[in-house]
């Protein structure tokens, strides 16, 4: 018996059900995972919502988790029974087991355990992506993170101060900008009160910012251009206010010939290589401590509705683990 958290409808965090599933054996090219932990990511709310699809109902949601390989399909190479595996990006991770075709899997390295690979793959190749091909940053450049307590924004702040960047990041309360200045945050903004743009003047000398790696979209989009140096770089990349609205580009050209990108992991993962390269330059950066993954939250997969209720409430920082 297979148990997964379903939704029949797209809503609030109510639609997420607990019920058993028929998982059957892999086809070819596939494995069949034991699944031990998921992890929960801002996506997997528009993904219950209705903001993103996710084909026909009922779905299993969820976009990451790490577990073992039960069963092997013809045609895989390089994975074979009891393999530790993990997996960014792939609708259906909210089960005990699944079916997932083995070239979205990645080995985990023993010095990591299932619990922080479920937590960091889908945040950590995110903020890899941002800070390596985004926005290469370099030693000195001045960078904006917003969430920067969050998932991606503990990542993100920590990997850009080793990078030698001086990061600041907009955080929602006194108790993540603590949080945040541990995690390698040089400034911090409290952007429910403060005004980013005049704030981030200040602490650049009245330059701005190389780039802002915004994930909040409509609320911060036109502050996100308001803080760029000329030639700046703004990644719009999440939606947790709404996505944004449309705009003209001509804006850019007053605002400094700035540029605007909207990344999805999708792209930066979408044939092995680029996933492996972004595997094990993330990899690498946990296991030498440059990284640290902060689990701050841990629910049972069954409880998943009120894991969703505090990622929108703005109650969670870090990454938030879904133990099965
Ligand atoms: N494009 C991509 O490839 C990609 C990949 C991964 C994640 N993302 C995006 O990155 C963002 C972060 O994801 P995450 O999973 O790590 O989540 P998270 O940052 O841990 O949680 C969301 C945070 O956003 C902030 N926020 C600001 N306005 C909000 C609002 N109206 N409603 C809810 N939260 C609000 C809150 O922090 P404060 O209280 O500090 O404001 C909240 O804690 C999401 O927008 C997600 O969609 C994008």
């Amino acid at each position: 018996m297979t148990k997964a958290i379903r939704i029949h409808e797209t809503g609030g965090p109510e639609v997420l059900s607990w019920e058993e599933i028929e998982v059957g054996d892999p086809g070819q090219g596939q494995v069949r995972l034991r699944q031990s932990a998921c992890g929960l990511n801002y996506i997997d709310v528009y993904g219950r919502s209705g903001m993103y699809p996710v084909g026909d109902l009922p779905a299993v949601i969820g976009m990451e988790a790490s577990g073992v390989v039960e069963a092997v399909g013809g045609g895989v190479d390089g994975l074979v029974t009891g393999d530790r595996v993990a997996y960014p990006m792939t609708l259906g991770s909210y089960a005990e087991a699944r079916l997932i075709d083995a070239d979205k899997v990645i080995k985990i390295p023993h010095a990591i355990s299932d619990e922080t690979a479920a937590a960091m793959m889908l945040k950590g190749l995110t903020a890899h992506y941002l800070l390596f091909r985004t926005y290469p940053v370099k030693a000195g450049d001045s960078i904006l993170v917003y969430a920067a307590a969050g998932g991606v924004g503990l990542i993100l702040c920590q990997w850009a101060n080793q990078l030698g960047a001086n990061v600041i990041g907009c955080v929602g309360s006194e108790e993540k900008a603590q949080l945040a200045r541990d995690h390698g945050c040089h400034h911090t903004i409290l952007y429910r009160d403060e005004d980013i743009p005049s704030r981030v003047r200040e602490i650049t000398a009245g330059v701005g910012v190389a780039a802002a790696y915004d994930s909040i979209g409509k609320a911060t989009f036109e502050k996100s251009l308001d803080s760029l140096r000329p030639f700046g770089v703004l990644a719009t990349y999440g939606n947790a206010s709404g996505p944004v609205d449309p705009f003209s580009p001509q804006i850019l050209a007053g605002k400094g010939s700035l540029y605007v990108t909207r990344p999805t992991l999708a792209t930066h993962i979408s044939t092995r290589e680029l996933l492996e390269e972004g595997a094990q330059r993330l990899f690498s950066a946990v296991e030498s401590g440059q990284v640290r993954i902060s689990i701050n939250q841990t629910l049972p997969l069954a409880d998943c509705a009120e894991a969703h209720r505090q990622l929108e409430a703005r109650e969670t920082t870090g990454s938030t683990v879904l133990k099965i």
